[in-house]
Order: C-alpha cells, then structure tokens, then sequence
C-alpha cells in the first residue's frame, strides 16, 4: 500500500516535471498536446501525411508537400524537445526516418510538374488530375525542413546518413535537400501557383520561402565543401531578394501577396492575403526575413478587414470577460467554404499565425512594440480559437463566419500544427 503510493507520487512526479506548463495552470497547455496527437494520427506508417481524413466533401486524403513540409518541421523540433515525453517522441522519431525516405521517393516518382508537383496520393503515386499546378514553394519548405533534420543529425553524429540521405555534394543530385536547392535556385523565375492553389503568378509567400531556403542552403553546401554550389544558391537568394521589393506596394506601405499573376480569379481583388504573415512566421529564427514594417502594415490591415467581413468577430468577449481576438481567414474576397465556393470564413491556421507573429514580434524586442499588449493579442487569439473548437479538440480547416462552427476538412493537420507552432512561440 504504502509502496503503491510511493510509486503513484513518483510517477506523478515524472509527469509533471516534463511537463512545466502543465502546473502552471497554462490555458492553452491541453490542447498543445491535443495537436500533437492530431498530427501523429495524420501520419502514415509508410512516412505519408494525410492532409486530413476526410474522404469526400472535400477529399484532402492526399500528401500535400506543403503542409507535409510544414508539419514535419514541427515535428523534427519536437523531436530535439526536453520536455515531450518519450512515448510521443518515439512515435515522432519513428516517422521521421520514414519521411525522409518518402520524400526520396517522391522527389523520383514520375510526375507532370518536377519537384514543384504540389501532392501524391498516399500509396506514393503522383496526382495527375486537372489542379493549380507546379506550387513552388513545396521544394522551400521541404528544404527547411530538412536542413533542420541534417543539424539534427549532424549533432548526433549522424554525418554518413546525411550525406547518403540529406545533402551531398554531387551532381545530379541525389540527396533530398542538394535537390531542392537545385530546383529552385534554377526555377524560382518561373511563376507558379500559389499555396492557396488558385492563382498562377509571382508569389511573396513562394519567394521568401525559396530565398530562405538558399540562404540556408548555402550554408550547409559551405559546410561539406560544396563551395561553387553555395556561392550559386547565394547569388540566387541575392537576386530574389531583389525581385521582393516590387512586391512593396509603396502608397500604402503594405506587401502585395502577388505580381505579375497570369489571369488569377476573378473576384479576388484586394491585394492582402494572410500568406504574407504566414510566410513571416514560417521563416522566423530568430529574426525575420520580410521587410517588418510592411508586413506588420499588411497584417494590421488583414485584421482590420476580417474584423469586419465575418460576423462572429462581433463578439470580442465572453461572458466570463475573457478577450477574443480577430478570426482571420485566407484573404478578404476568399470564397472557398470548405467544399464549394459559396463563402469563405475563418481559418484556424490563420487565426493563430497572428499570435504566432505578435509572440516572435515579442521576441525581437523592437521598442516601439509593448511587449504586454503583443502578449494580449496573442492570448485573445488562441482564446478565439479555444472558443469556436470542438468539444474533444479536433480541429478542421475553417470554422464558420456566422456561427464560429467548424467546417471544412476535419482534422486537418496543418491546423494542429499552426496552433502547435504558435504555442511553441508564446509559451
Ligand atoms: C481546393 C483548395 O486547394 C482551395 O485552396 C481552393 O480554393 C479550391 N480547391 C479551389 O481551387
Ligand atoms: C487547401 C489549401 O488552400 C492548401 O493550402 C492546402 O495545401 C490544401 N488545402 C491541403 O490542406
């Protein structure tokens, strides 16, 4: 009996001391981990990631690069995580290995678009329906990702799978990473279609991906001597680093998410699009690699729009005097409800972008910014999404403007992770 005690105290002990968050009475701690189961359930045994369950209505049963890339960043960061305990890192670590070989693959399987293919059914086949294609930010993403597992691996001393897997200095590339960079650095003047897979164009979102990808490629081609290489990726980043500034729209001190765009949908005809704050967010080390100002214009902006089009942002409090931040959708015009065209709403990976973005501007400590106000924003952001989320936590895609109940594709992953992404940025 009294062992048995011992050993509960013990273990309770264990639990917790993971898990600092967890006693500090943390709101939004419970549905952190609840992401995270959300996305290991999303990921396929053969190394896949399902965008979402959902089969029909819409059908999301697919491996989209991008939200697999962006997923599986958070992934390799939980991994190197102290305080996520090891039955989920086991279950995470697992699935990394498999990734990378998935990805191998897919960089290999025959499709219409290269690397910029946007998706692949899950049994590794690519999809050769009628669709918004090449999106060229997959290969950035995916090359983010990556670089972050090779320093990973690098750390540990895992130095010959790097080079047989990740990145090695030959050509033709072979390694996942020396791929993508040669993609893009040979592809990124060519228009593509953008993450919303809709409009065919030049794309902020893309170019800051790509540029942030060179520019980290460089480095880790400096670092197996691949020096003719990094100084190619180099000027590459250089020049599109030059290409950004026409996406500054000078009158208004704000960012255009698009130039030269190739037709593009009719009814979209602001020129504000959350990919710029998203793209903020998903490059953020540290610093960030967007002209601040204008993004924190646009984004002001955004907000202010969203504020106005979706009527449950009308409810700014609970009754218990809690704050409710902004819902915020994809763009002011956005039509997409989920599975058809009749409305757009809000997001859940938009709404938490914004406090992913106020607690990395928090981070930056620029002094014209109040660090409490910033943490406000941030917090009344994921009270909105507390507020609109089903009872067990699962998270779809949108959640409706009129009544804040979720629709779209169930369990998207890309929604756990945003809200896994900007837990990790704020507390
Ligand atoms: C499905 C999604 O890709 C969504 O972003 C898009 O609005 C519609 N297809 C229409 O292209
Ligand atoms: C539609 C979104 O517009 C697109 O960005 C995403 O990749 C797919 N759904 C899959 O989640």
């Amino acid at each position: 009996m009294i062992h048995l005690k011992r050993f509960t105290l013990i273990v309770i002990l264990l639990v917790f001391s993971r898990h600092p968050f967890a006693m500090a009475q943390n709101p939004y701690f419970s549905q952190y981990q609840r992401s995270i189961q959300g996305v290991i359930a999303n990921m396929l045994p053969n190394g896949a990631v399902v965008a979402s369950p959902s089969l029909n209505q819409p059908n999301y049963y697919y491996d989209w690069v991008r939200d697999t890339s962006l997923t599986m960043k958070t992934m390799i960061r939980l991994n190197a995580d102290q305080n996520i305990n090891n039955l989920t890192k086991k279950a995470i670590s697992r699935r990394l290995e498999t990734w990378v070989d998935w990805e191998l693959a897919r960089q290999e399987t025959p499709k219409l678009t290269d690397l910029g293919e946007p998706r692949f059914y899950v049994d590794g086949r690519s999809n050769r329906e009628p669709w918004g294609r090449p999106q060229n930010d997959g290969p950035a993403l995916r090359a983010l990702a990556a670089m972050e597992l090779a320093q990973q691996w690098i750390n540990i001393g895992r130095l010959d799978d790097v080079q047989l897997k990740l990145y090695k200095a030959e050509l033709p590339a072979r390694t996942m990473i020396k791929r993508d960079l040669e993609y893009i650095a040979h592809h990124w003047t060519e228009s593509s279609f953008d993450l919303w897979e809709e409009e065919r164009g030049m794309h902020f979102y893309t170019m800051v991906a790509q540029k942030v990808a060179l520019i980290k490629g460089a480095k880790i081609a400096r670092y197996f001597n691949d020096l003719d290489a990094a100084h190619f990726y180099e000027t590459q980043a250089a020049s599109i680093e030059q290409y950004l500034t026409a996406f500054i729209d000078h009158s208004k001190g704000t960012i255009k998410y698009a130039i030269n765009k190739e037709g593009g949908l009719p009814h979209k005809l602001s020129d504000l699009d959350v990919a710029v704050l998203l793209i903020a967010i998903e490059t953020f080390d540290g610093k960030f690699y967007v002209p601040l100002n204008e993004v924190i214009k646009t984004v002001n902006q955004l907000a202010q729009s969203f504020q106005k089009i979706y009527p449950i942002n009308q409810i700014q409090k609970m009754k218990s005097g809690t704050n409710l931040g902004i819902a915020m959708g994809r763009y002011p015009d956005d039509r997409y409800s989920g599975f058809d065209f009749s409305n757009g709403n809000p997001w859940f990976l938009s709404t938490l972008a914004l406090a992913e973005f106020a607690c990395d501007l928090q981070k930056t400590g620029l002094a014209s910014l109040a660090k409490n106000k910033l943490m406000n924003t941030a917090e009344a952001q994921f009270n909105r999404v507390l507020f609109h989320l089903n009872q067990d936590g699962s998270m779809s895609e949108q959640f409706r403007r009129d009544n804040g109940y979720e629709q779209g594709a169930r369990d998207l992953t890309w929604s756990y992770t945003s809200y896994i992404t900007a837990y990790r940025a704020c507390f």
